[in-house]
């Protein structure tokens, strides 16, 4: 292995690393469980998947305390192995005896990379999706899965995502670049000079988790990509992109996109299928959206064309982050883009 080829692997480990080391601590499993949007749908589709579930052997792929594992036990299923990178799993054992499924539930330390089952599986249940969807890159674990694991003609929950983005007007933002031309009146000291630097700040390509108000979104939302979890290739996921078209409501000021995803369960039993929405117009989720500024607004009135591109792609930093890169025309404006970038928020005292 050349030298560089080395540093990159070494990078890989040290950011899975990282990765894993987040799901080891308690709070992000407190959120995730804590999110009734998230764990009463995943709740509700494995059993009214039960028919797919009962006397079936499933793989929970990313355990965690294993949660989803416990309701397919709960559902029927013969055995379920919940494979677990973190030591977290060793939470999830104690939860496995305290619910008295251990005779189902097989806790395997290790990622889905690679552990070892003794058999190949009926269904894949994973809860993988991170901000902005693809951020994480944990669907690539859960396609590896599928592809090494799921029997021909097994169940995959969910089995689908989509993506979807629309123009918001944040108020906050402009309020907070305003704020710095209140100062003088508060004070008697100008500070209007910081506004640019404010605006550097705060417009700047980071993607902002945030929630958005209903208010705030300024056309239906267009759906950009969608994933069939069947079908979809790890390939694929290097550059998920899509076009969109949306016209806005009414009169306001464009400063921002939301980008949101929905990933939905098959019902056999229902006529309709199972979604799970992070849309800013339904109950609000642990993932809330993932909000991308404009550098500066853009003025729209009832009907204006807002369209563009959409493309979505891991860093090339070798992180697990996603970037998003908009090529959008609003109205008359002329075309402009700009690439997102998840801001680094874990700190490796190794780097
Ligand atoms: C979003 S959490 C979901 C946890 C749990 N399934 C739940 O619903 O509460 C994802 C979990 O998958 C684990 N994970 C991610 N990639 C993995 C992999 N390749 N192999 C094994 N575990 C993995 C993480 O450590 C984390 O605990």
């Amino acid at each position: 292995m050349s030298h560089a080829g080395k540093k990159r692997k070494l990078d890989k480990t040290r950011q899975d690393r990282l990765y894993f080391d987040s799901y080891s601590d308690v709070t992000i499993h407190e959120d995730m469980i804590a999110d009734h949007v998230r764990t009463n749908t995943y709740r509700t589709a494995i059993f009214s998947n039960s028919e797919s579930i009962k006397g079936k052997v499933v793989l929970d792929v990313g355990a965690g305390t294993g949660v989803l594992s416990i309701f397919c036990a709960q559902a029927g299923a013969k055995k379920v192995y919940a494979v677990e990178a973190c030591s977290i799993a060793e939470q999830a054992v104690e939860i496995v005896k305290q619910n008295n499924v251990e005779e189902i539930v097989e806790i395997i330390r290790g990622t889905v990379e690679t552990v070892e089952l003794p058999e190949k599986v009926d269904v894949i249940v994973s809860e993988w999706m991170g901000y902005a969807l693809l951020h994480e890159s944990m669907l690539n674990s859960v396609l590896f899965a599928r592809d090494k694991w799921l029997k021909p003609g097994g169940v995959i929950l969910p089995s689908r995502a989509e993506l979807f983005i629309t123009p918001i007007s944040d108020p906050v933002v402009e309020d907070r670049l305003y704020f710095w031309y209140t100062v003088k009146d508060r004070y008697g000291v100008d500070m209007s000079s910081m506004s640019d630097f404010a605006q550097k700040c705060i417009k700047n390509s980071d993607i902002t988790v945030n929630t958005v108000a209903m208010e705030d979104v300024l056309s239906h939302p267009a759906r950009f990509a969608e994933l069939d979890l069947y079908l979809v290739t790890v390939e694929e996921l290097r550059a998920v992109k899509g076009r969109f078209t949306c016209e806005s409501f009414g009169s306001a000021a464009v400063n921002a996109f939301c980008v949101y995803f929905t990933v939905t369960f098959p019902c056999p039993e229902k006529a309709e299928s199972l979604v799970l929405s992070t849309c800013p117009f339904n109950p609000e989720t642990h993932w809330k959206q993932a909000v991308l500024y404009l550098d500066s607004p853009v003025e729209v009135v009832q009907d204006t064309p807002i369209t563009g591109e959409v493309s979505m792609f891991p860093s090339e930093d070798g992180s697990r982050h996603i970037c998003i890169h908009v090529d959008y025309s609003i109205g008359e404006e002329k075309r402009q883009s700009k690439t997102f970038s998840i801001p680094d928020w874990t700190s490796d005292p190794q780097s």
